[in-house]
């Protein structure tokens, strides 16, 4: 049976065109597949790589249609299709919708998905947040925890209680989820982080052992004063950048562990600061010396992290949320209407937590 709606998306179309929005009627009734369900989307995050995907957008190397902005999403479940097992219609839900150069973004009323190729979908725990209800809170993790997940686990780590680890961007919202896995489930002994003077105090009381300021003197000699003076001069198991860092290269053998300890650096930006208002692609490609860390005569395991979409993290996440073991960080909530005020925000690269569009109460 027929049944149309209205279905807004923020979009854009090549690496010069803003974002702006579309309508276009869905037919409800016919639009899914019997492996596919509908989300009625109420919330969806930004997240920074977005800008660069767009910086990168060459009409002619990505077409002209329309393409949709962002990946975290939280809704209810409207549609189920006859071959869909576990979810069903009013489950409400949150979750990572991977895609690349897509005309489904997240920041739509209505998103279809086939759970069985989008795995990183879970059913929402109730939150009881203080400022923010619970379609707000759970659009705002899927992507930076799964991140901050496999940057812990998928390189055969074995971090605990006597291990150590440095987050260079301790503020960003994917070392904010990676310092409370960190802490609230593996019980990791040691995370120093570094960020900025002014952000010491909403660091500490996330869990950071240590924090190193990175606007105040040199971050290599006052990260190694707190491995002096607080550590036994002690190294690293894993170095984390969530930020676009190269200084610790040159002295990577008094910071981190030999390799044959099972240490790690792992990066999700590689050597470059991303720059959010102007993204450059080769900013965050790898560039040779990272290549050569690579290589197999490498000194370093190192690692360029990209996100994979897995049905693991997200119901890790969940699990944690319900337990009160991680609490999402919400830097700001936007109305659909108000997106470019979202967007500028996300773009200031001072945003504590995920910037959020509300898409229906
Ligand atoms: N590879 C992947 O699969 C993947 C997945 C997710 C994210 N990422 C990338 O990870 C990066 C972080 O993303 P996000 O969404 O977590 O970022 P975000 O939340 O937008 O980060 C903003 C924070 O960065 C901190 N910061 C700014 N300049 C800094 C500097 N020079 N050194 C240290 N901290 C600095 C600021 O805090 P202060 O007050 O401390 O300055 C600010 O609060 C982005 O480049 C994103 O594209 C990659």
């Amino acid at each position: 049976m027929s049944q149309k709606v209205a279905n807004r998306s923020i979009v854009f179309y090549n690496s010069q065109s803003p974002p702006s929005v579309i309508t276009e009627e869905l037919d409800l009734g016919n639009c899914f597949s019997p492996s596919e369900l509908v989300v009625k989307i109420h919330a969806a995050a930004l997240n920074p790589v977005d800008f660069l995907l767009q910086g990168f957008a060459y009409s002619w190397l990505v077409g002209k249609g329309p393409k949709g902005f962002s990946r975290d999403y939280s809704g209810e479940v409207v549609k189920v299709g006859a071959n869909v097992k576990d979810f069903k219609v009013g489950d409400k839900v949150s979750g990572l919708f991977q895609h690349l150069y897509g005309k489904q973004g997240t920041l739509c009323d209505y998103l279809i998905l086939d759970p069985s190729k989008q795995p990183a979908i879970s059913k929402i725990s109730p939150v009881g947040h203080p400022e923010y209800d619970d379609y707000v809170i759970n659009a705002s993790w899927a992507l930076v925890f799964g991140t901050a997940y496999q940057a812990l686990h998928n390189y055969g780590q074995n971090l605990g209680p006597d291990s150590k680890v440095l987050v260079i961007g301790a503020s960003t919202s994917v070392s904010n989820a990676l310092i409370q896995i960190a802490k609230n489930r593996m019980k990791i002994g040691t995370v120093v982080g570094i960020c900025s003077k002014k952000s010491f105090e909403y660091n500490k009381k996330l869990g950071y052992d240590y924090l190193a300021a990175y606007d105040d003197g040199s971050t290599v000699e006052n990260v190694k004063q707190i491995m002096k003076n607080n550590m036994g001069n002690e190294k690293f198991d894993l170095i984390f950048d969530s930020v676009g860092n190269s200084e610790f290269f040159e002295c990577i053998n008094d910071v981190l562990k030999d390799k044959c300890q099972n240490s790690h650096y792992v990066s999700v930006t590689g050597d470059k600061k991303l720059n959010y208002s102007n993204p450059r692609i080769r900013d965050s490609l790898p560039g040779w010396e990272s290549i050569r860390r690579i290589g197999p005569f490498r000194k370093y395991n190192y690692k360029l992290l990209l996100l994979k979409p897995e049905a693991t993290f997200a119901k890790i996440g969940s699990e944690m949320i319900a337990q009160k073991q991680f609490v999402p960080a919400v830097d700001s909530v936007y109305a659909f209407e108000d997106y470019s005020k979202a967007f500028e925000r996300l773009k200031s690269n001072k945003a504590k937590g995920k910037v959020v569009i509300q898409i229906s109460q």
